[in-house]
């Protein structure tokens, strides 16, 4: 008896252990800069530190931002992938990880000390794999060590990136944070989860919504969305099934203002304001614009980002294709966040209405970007707006507040086709192949000499009914070799159809509400096909 009860209340500490909560250190977005989207892999310790000096030279840490955080290629260790052809280990006799000698000669811990001596706090990138995305040595297998190392070299935020990893993103950040938790210092977690789990929420201070935003306004049309433009990010960060809350935020990524026009710049920051996204800045703040610093400085438009309610705005209309009107409610009584936007190529006149948010009574408009207010308006307010260009106002209404409704995903057209080329998400390499006859869309997931591991395709719906459904997958496979997928559980396999499209169908459990259909292959064998359209329809 005793035994058995010994045994249970082991088990529930387990449990509670392997359930630990995170101690939510970042309550509103983090803010920062990122050396990715500048520098890749070109990085070493003087860039480092003299983007803490601008930082707090060009006036953006009194404007909030506090992370300098180092993203992949610091490592001093290959990992073994398709990428590298040599392979060092990186690590002392102990494991302890190592630097890059060459670009960081003093050691990260000198960075650290320097980035705190600033008043700022340091942030550092590694993947739970064996490979970073770069081809760098991950943590797999010394996850614990490496928190501890990175503790110990004062790092206060870690990105913990995804390549090379084939567990599921709940099982890793479950470990992540019990690491973390018994970390010496508080460490902000920022994880890009190979499949977004609504249980990241419970491990994890942020979490990307996506793949990695690119400096262009959107990405072409005609091929398939690998990574997406700026544009193309507002509605797939919508499309996250997993809302934020305080301490723990949806992330687009992070940002390119600075690295494109100033009219885009401005406008891709006012959306991750509305968003309420984690603001990480991606460009050159030793060598900005006074436009660009006035863009990432500006007081009120952070105040929208990190308003204390953490809601994320949603798109409210289109009044024309890309003619949109986006709002938040904000923490305070009765105010929103409201941004008119163009997405189009040539400027556009556009109304904001208080009766759009469903208020019955003239508000009072300031514009964000004037930084003036209108006055009040009981009849619609007029702007003319340039192309990719936005304007950001805060509405104060002086009535009971209205919810902004959270958007919703599209309900699954339920026996027409879905095309590849409107998938949500996909991770390789893909191009239009219009020499196959019979292909109907724009653009196909097709992988040739694909370097990394997981190759999917994802489709984001709602769903009225739970049931079994059947998935047609219209599809082309020139090579001699079948491959296996999967489709959510089930094994789905291409045979091959020379020039031919032909369809092979799986069945599939799907729940009410949010469903996502993943067709995967989870291997590094180079393979090409091509996915024209899916069909879902019930049993
Ligand atoms: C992935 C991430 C990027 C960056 C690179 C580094 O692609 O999404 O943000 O960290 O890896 O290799």
């Amino acid at each position: 008896m005793k035994k058995k009860m010994l045994i249970l209340i082991l088990s529930i500490m387990l449990t509670i252990s392997l359930n630990a909560q995170k101690p939510g250190w970042a309550v509103v977005p983090p803010m920062g800069w990122n050396s990715w989207n500048s520098y890749g892999g070109n990085i070493n310790e003087k860039l480092i530190m003299g983007m803490a000096d601008a930082m707090v030279n060009s006036g953006m840490k009194d404007a909030g931002y506090e992370y300098i955080v180092i993203d992949d290629c610091w490592q001093l260790g290959r990992a073994k992938n398709v990428i590298n052809n040599t392979v060092s280990v990186g690590r002392n006799s102990h494991g302890v990880i190592l630097a890059d000698t060459v670009k960081f000669p003093h050691g990260m811990k000198y960075i650290a000390d320097y980035v705190h001596s600033k008043g700022l706090k340091f942030g550092i990138y590694t993947v739970p794999g064996e490979s970073s995305c770069g081809g760098f040595v991950g943590s797999k297998g010394f996850e614990e060590l490496d928190v501890n190392t990175f503790a110990e070299w004062g790092v206060d935020f870690i990105k913990l990136d995804w390549c090379g990893c084939n567990e599921s993103d709940t099982i890793v950040l479950q470990r992540w944070r019990k690491i973390l938790n018994n970390a010496s210092r508080p460490i902000v977690l920022s994880a890009s989860g190979a499949s977004l789990q609504t249980s990241i929420v419970k491990y994890s201070d942020m979490w990307r919504t996506g793949s990695d935003i690119q400096k262009i306004w959107a990405s072409d049309p005609y091929s398939f969305k690998i990574f997406p433009g700026i544009s193309d990010i507002f509605k797939l960060n919508l499309y996250s099934p997993v809302r934020q809350t305080v301490s723990g935020y949806n992330d687009p990524d992070m940002l390119q203002v600075g690295n494109m026009a100033d009219e885009d710049s401005k406008t891709h920051f006012s959306m991750w304001c509305m968003f309420g996204a984690p603001l990480i800045a991606g460009n050159d703040l030793r060598n900005m614009t006074p436009a660009i610093t006035k863009i990432l400085t500006n007081p009120e438009a952070i105040a929208i980002d990190q308003d204390p309610s953490a809601n994320q705005g949603t798109l409210v209309k289109e009044f024309a294709p890309g003619l949109e009107l986006w709002a938040k409610n904000l923490y305070k009584y009765s105010d929103y966040a409201v941004i008119l936007l163009n997405k189009g190529e040539i400027p556009a006149k556009m109304v904001f209405d208080y009766k759009d948010l469903g208020l019955k009574s003239p508000v009072f408009l300031s514009d964000i970007w004037a930084h003036s207010d209108l006055g009040l308006f009981s009849k619609p307010y007029e702007v003319e707006l340039p192309a990719h260009g936005c304007v950001m106002l805060k509405v104060v209404a002086n009535e009971f507040p209205v919810k902004i409704a959270a958007y919703k995903i599209p309900v699954l057209p339920v026996a027409s086709p879905i095309q590849a080329e409107d998938s949500f998400f996909s991770f390789e390499a893909a191009k239009i192949d219009k020499a196959i006859p019979g292909y109907t869309g724009n653009g196909y997931l097709q992988g040739i000499n694909h370097e990394w591991c997981v190759f999917s395709l994802r489709f984001r719906y709602d769903l009225e009914k739970q049931g079994n459904y059947k998935i047609d997958i219209r599809y082309n496979l020139p090579g001699k070799e079948e491959l296996n997928y999967t489709l959510n559980n089930a094994k789905v396999t291409f045979k091959p159809t020379g020039k031919e499209w032909k369809i092979v169908s799986a069945d599939v459990n799907l729940t009410k509400g949010f469903c996502e259909l993943i067709l995967s292959l989870k291997s590094c064998k180079a393979n090409i096909v091509a996915i024209d359209a899916i069909t879902v329809s019930r049993e």
